[in-house]
């Protein structure tokens, strides 16, 4: 058998935590996967910024991508790479790169999701340019703003068509705030949406190939808090909706990792941000839950790189012709999952983890027991704390792994 390489890139800004994370137990796992004629092994790398020759040879097999979303030098490599060098990449950096979190409200209403009632309206103000005043005097009609509001209910939010990290988000009570508020927004392009109000639970279902966790959030707590520790907030058929629903967003927008924020009102779970393409992967807000997504993000890649696989075209008319007038949600589930199990390659995913990765909750385990794990918790505390916190934060998140060890044993599902 020929002994063959597969290069993993990760493509980083600010991260710290996972990715020593992702390549310390990458190492420990010694992968000798035997496919077809070969046996794969695996070469984990931080990718450095360079000018590039384009028909450079390919550099890396696959790429774990936390800069398409701002950086566009780094957007245009994985581009060129993707079209000429067939490298997997995730996220897909062209829907990255147009997917805005409107027109991801578009495509879930279209497949029937209950998102809330969202409006969008021109920008308060405008940076000079050629066109632009013929255009408006022409085109741009006055609108009644304080019937949108009617429209929508009180309260609503105001929030950027493309928002991301709670940027310029307001909740608004009555139409005065909404007046002062759109006087307020500058030259953001805003959207109006009705508030889902009072909601019960709030959730992140996090989806990492066809794998889910799902979260209970609080949105009011400290940082550090909000990702909750608590078990048992959903019933086994929430359960299956949230990720069938989270799953078909990702599969839908060809997103191999994403977040999916969904609010419980009186029986129906709205999803109301679920744009976000390069989710939090910080020790410091996921803490108990962060060595879920090291696995999930080892299982998924080390899947997709032995089995050499290529970026998707998206495929909207499939989803879009799985789905009749009248359907519920679960029936719309039903209907659409098997194209996300299909996209997913879900079933072959599974034998193989269970084939060539039954040792990775183990070597998990036992890394997050380290001096390592804590040296890993600990920069990150540092690049965020103010000093004097810096070992109070260490030992909070590194104790909430340790409390994840405790509860998951290993052996047990991850
Ligand atoms: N329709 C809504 N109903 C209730 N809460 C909302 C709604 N939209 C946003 N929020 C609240 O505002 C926060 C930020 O809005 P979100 O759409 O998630 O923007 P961002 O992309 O900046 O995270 C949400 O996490 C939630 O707490
Ligand atoms: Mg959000």
């Amino acid at each position: 058998m020929a002994k063959v390489t597969r290069k993993i890139g990760l493509s980083l800004g600010a991260d710290i935590c996972w990715p020593i994370a992702f390549t310390e137990i990458m190492k420990r796992l010694e992968l000798a996967i035997p496919q077809g004629r070969n046996t794969v092994r695996f070469e984990v790398e931080r990718m450095t910024i360079d000018p590039f020759d384009i028909r450079e040879p390919r550099r890396y097999d696959l790429v774990i991508d936390r800069l398409t979303h701002w950086y566009h030098t780094r957007r245009e490599w994985i581009k060129k790479a993707v079209i000429l060098d067939d490298v997997y990449v995730f996220n897909n950096p062209w829907a990255v790169q147009s997917m805005e979190k409107l027109t991801t409200y578009a495509g879930m209403v279209r497949l029937g999701f209950p998102v809330p009632e969202t409006w969008l309206v021109p920008p308060h103000s405008y940076d000079p340019m050629e066109d632009l005043q013929v255009t408006l005097q022409r085109y741009a009609r006055h609108f009644d703003l304080g019937a949108i509001g009617k429209k929508l209910g009180y309260p609503m939010f105001m929030k950027p068509y493309d928002g991301g990290g709670w940027r310029a988000v307001s909740r608004l009570e009555d139409e005065s705030a909404l007046r002062e508020s759109y006087d307020q927004s500058g030259k953001l392009v805003m959207t109006l949406q009705a508030a889902v109000h009072p909601f019960d639970r709030f959730v992140r279902c996090i989806g990492l190939g066809p794998q889910t966790h799902v979260v209970l959030y609080d949105a009011k707590a400290p940082l550090h808090d909000r990702y909750t520790m608590k078990a048992d907030f959903l019933s086994p058929s929430e359960r299956a909706l949230i990720d069938g629903m989270t799953l078909v967003i990702n599969a839908f927008f060809g997103w191999d990792f994403n977040s999916c924020e969904l609010l419980h009102k009186r029986g129906t779970w709205h999803p109301i941000d679920f744009a976000n393409p390069c989710p939090d992967s910080q020790v410091t807000s996921l803490h108990y839950h962060f060595p879920w997504l090291i696995k999930a993000n080892l299982r998924w890649a080390v899947f997709a790189a032995t089995t050499g696989r290529t970026v998707k075209e998206l495929e909207w008319r499939r989803f879009f012709a799985a789905v009749e007038e009248g359907m519920t949600l679960e029936e719309r589930l039903e209907a659409l999952l098997p194209i996300v199990h299909e996209r997913f390659d879900t079933e072959r995913f599974g034998e193989f983890c269970s084939k060539h990765l039954a040792h990775l909750d183990e070597v998990t385990h036992e890394w997050f027991g380290t001096d390592d794990a804590r040296d890993a918790v600990r920069k990150k505390v540092a690049a965020l704390f103010p000093p004097h916190e810096v070992d109070e934060f260490t030992e909070i998140f590194f104790d909430r792994i340790q409390r994840w060890r405790a509860d998951e044993p290993v052996g047990s599902a991850a």
